[in-house]
């Protein structure tokens, strides 16, 4: 295991940042820390990293007990949202830094800069300051920085967060394909739900200091394990399972303390439920057009809105304000999802 987290915690005088945490990380893992704001992730990095100590717990490295190593022991590269360059060093010489740190000789130095420059698309500005360069190509340094002297770990705290919609989009395809290249085990924190779909290994959802599921993505979005991972990751229809019914018109039986979620793009308007098809009667109140596709708001018996995404090359829906419709999906589409993380 290339990185071992074991009931890591950290409190902020009475207040938990992280709960007790574990978590394993194989060696060549994308792993990215999902979570609102506040849930913990910089504060899970920074442990990792070095940059701060945790009031319980162990960290292991290649099996090694890290726990208290300073960073500069660990073999972890990092970058962080502002790319925080030298500037008044040329780029090369920025990329060049962890490698005179580490008194590499300088034939090599200057081999392994060319190599990064190249690999992240840009060999003609080796010469330039910083302040010359756009935010997307000072990122695109900054993470060449990172990763020039092969860490066996690079951390990344919301690297493209200064980043418009499409250079960020770029520079997703650029990480992945340093991973690829490079096979660095990654940890990578985002609260963009989106980014994290596309781009890891495994997604750990944080929530309020702690795990809430750690799964892949796709897994993750097609099996949330509570309502809180459901909302936040993907569009969701949380239902009371007393509003959905059976292909025999019974409520759906769930456990204690769960409800049922369908995917808005599972959910189809119908004139009458097809059989073996879970289903609810709902009344409709808006529809939105996004362009490629129309999405219809209901309101539900319990007052819940839920949703139906419709492709526009589909027929529309005429449907009137108040109307009364059924919505009716595959009952395998039908989550039981816990309303609170035990
Ligand atoms: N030095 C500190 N002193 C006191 N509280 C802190 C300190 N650092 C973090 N916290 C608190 O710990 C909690 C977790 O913070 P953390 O920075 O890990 O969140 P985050 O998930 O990285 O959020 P964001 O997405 O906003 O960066 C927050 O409530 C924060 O206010
Ligand atoms: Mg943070």
């Amino acid at each position: 295991m290339k990185l071992k987290i074991e009931n890591l915690a950290k409190r902020y005088g009475n207040f938990d940042a992280l709960r007790p945490t574990s978590l394993d990380v194989p060696e060549g893992e994308f792993l990215t820390l999902l979570g609102p704001s506040g849930s913990g992730k910089t504060t899970l990095l920074t442990m990792i990293a070095g940059l701060s100590l945790p009031d319980s717990g162990d960290i292991y490295i290649d099996g090694k007990r890290a726990t208290k190593e300073p960073a500069f022991n660990r073999d972890i590269g990092m970058v962080f949202q502002n790319y925080a360059l030298f500037p008044h060093l040329s780029i090369a010489e920025n990329v060049a830094f962890p490698l005179r740190m580490r008194r590499i000789p300088e034939g090599e130095i200057r081999q392994r800069v060319t190599t990064m420059l190249e690999m992240i698309s840009l060999p003609h500005v080796a010469d330039r300051v910083p302040r010359e360069l756009s935010g997307g190509q000072q990122q695109r340094v900054a993470l060449a920085r990172a990763m020039v002297y092969r860490p066996s770990i690079v951390l990344m705290d919301e690297p493209l967060g200064a980043l418009d919609k499409n250079l960020r989009e770029q520079m997703q395809i650029e990480i992945k394909h340093l991973h690829k290249r490079l096979g660095t085990t990654i940890i990578y924190v985002t609260h963009d739900q989106e980014e994290a779909m596309a781009m890891s290994d495994r997604i750990c959802l944080m929530n309020g200091g702690g795990v809430e599921q750690l799964s892949e993505p796709q897994e993750i979005y097609n099996r949330p394990a509570t309502v809180f991972a459901a909302q936040f990751i993907g569009q969701s229809n949380v239902m009371s399972a007393n509003e959905v019914l059976d292909h025999s018109c019974s409520p759906v039986t769930v456990g204690h303390g769960t409800r049922i979620m369908v995917r808005p793009e599972h959910v189809r308007i119908v004139s009458e439920p097809r059989a073996l098809d879970h289903h609810s009667t709902v009344t409709f109140i808006e529809r939105i057009n996004t362009g490629p596709t129309t999405r219809y708001f209901f309101r539900s018996n319990s007052n819940q809105i839920v949703s139906a995404l419709v492709l526009n090359s589909d027929l529309p829906h005429e449907l009137v304000d108040g109307q009364t419709c059924t919505l009716s999906w595959p009952s395998d589409r039908s989550v039981e999802v816990r309303e609170i993380n035990p």
